[in-house]
């Protein structure tokens, strides 16, 4: 029987030292996939804006897209715990903003869990309202690509001990606020690696370093399916672009030469049904004929 991943698993896994195994996915093929594989914890991240729907940044997916998403990889996931991403400007305007659209994920969409990024003031109340309704939340720090202008381009966080220090104290306060788990990406290894061990809850890292307590890649990186760009902490174990252009350039070639479909790819006739068949139609035609006389 396949294990169901629950927030405190997650939490049972940091204290026996296993390591947590998380991705994204976006649609229902992906997550079933994924779940199969046993993959703890699958994120329906906003990074979707530019991977499935081909934007610059993160910040022009809406709502009721990630919605649309969540929907399809909750029906796909039958173990793995599912972590909606509160997309840019779904949360940052007040606590009843964010309220009413993690609400949305979990009532509409089934999400299991939802996940926002950094540590502001107004963050931290969020954190606090939805953990005490019973919406586990998830933290992310480091880079966070909904602040990708404000930090000056997507560039490693947390380079000297004033910043690391800043890193860890923001940790200490979501962990505080109640998340469940905090995300943490490009960090310096050192950095993480600290935070990870004075931090109660479960660190997922990317481009975090070996000390986190899970990793997270986005899937369509790791599997070479996405390949506009390939930051330095992504390892490709598939060339999914290459392997499906050449498997649809096949498709094409035995379409062109007139190979595909053959017969055992398609449905036959009883063959003493032919004669009565052409003769309806013929009958058809003149009647179509006359009509249009
Ligand atoms: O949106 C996303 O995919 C993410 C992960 C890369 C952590 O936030």
């Amino acid at each position: 029987m396949s294990k169901v991943v629950s927030t405190l698993t997650l939490q049972k896994y940091k204290s026996e030292g296993r390591k947590i195994v998380a991705l994204t996915a976006y649609d229902y093929s992906t997550a079933q996939i994924l779940d199969r594989a046993g993959v703890d914890l699958i994120l329906v991240g906003d990074s979707l804006a530019m991977v499935a729907l081909g934007h610059r940044t993160t910040h022009a997916v809406t709502m009721d897209e990630m919605l649309h998403h969540t929907k399809a990889v909750t029906r796909g996931a039958q173990s793995a715990l599912v972590v909606a991403d509160l997309p840019f400007m779904s949360y940052q305007v007040d606590v009843t903003q964010a309220i009413t659209n993690a609400g949305r994920f979990v009532k509409e969409a089934q999400a299991q869990a939802v996940k926002l990024e950094g540590a502001t003031k107004l963050n931290l109340e969020i954190v606090e309202r939805l953990v005490g309704m019973g919406i586990p939340v998830m933290g992310h720090l480091g880079f966070t690509p909904q602040s990708v202008h404000g930090l000056g381009g997507t560039r490693v966080q947390g380079r000297t001990a004033e910043e690391g220090a800043r890193l860890f104290h923001n940790a200490m306060a979501l962990q505080q606020a109640g998340v469940f788990s905090l995300v943490l990406e490009m960090v310096p290894s050192i950095v993480a690696k600290m935070i990870s061990q004075r931090l109660t809850i479960p660190t997922i890292g990317i481009g975090a370093g070996n000390d986190c307590d899970g990793q997270i890649l986005v899937t369509d990186d790791l599997l070479g399916k996405y390949t506009d760009f390939k930051p330095r902490f992504v390892r490709r174990y598939a060339n999914l672009a290459e392997s499906c252009q050449e498997a649809i350039k096949n498709y094409a070639k035995d379409v062109t030469n007139r190979e595909f479909p053959d017969s055992s790819e398609s449905f036959a006739f009883p063959p003493d049904e032919e004669a009565e068949l052409r003769n309806l139609i013929d009958e058809e035609e003149v009647v179509r004929g006359e009509l249009t006389c």
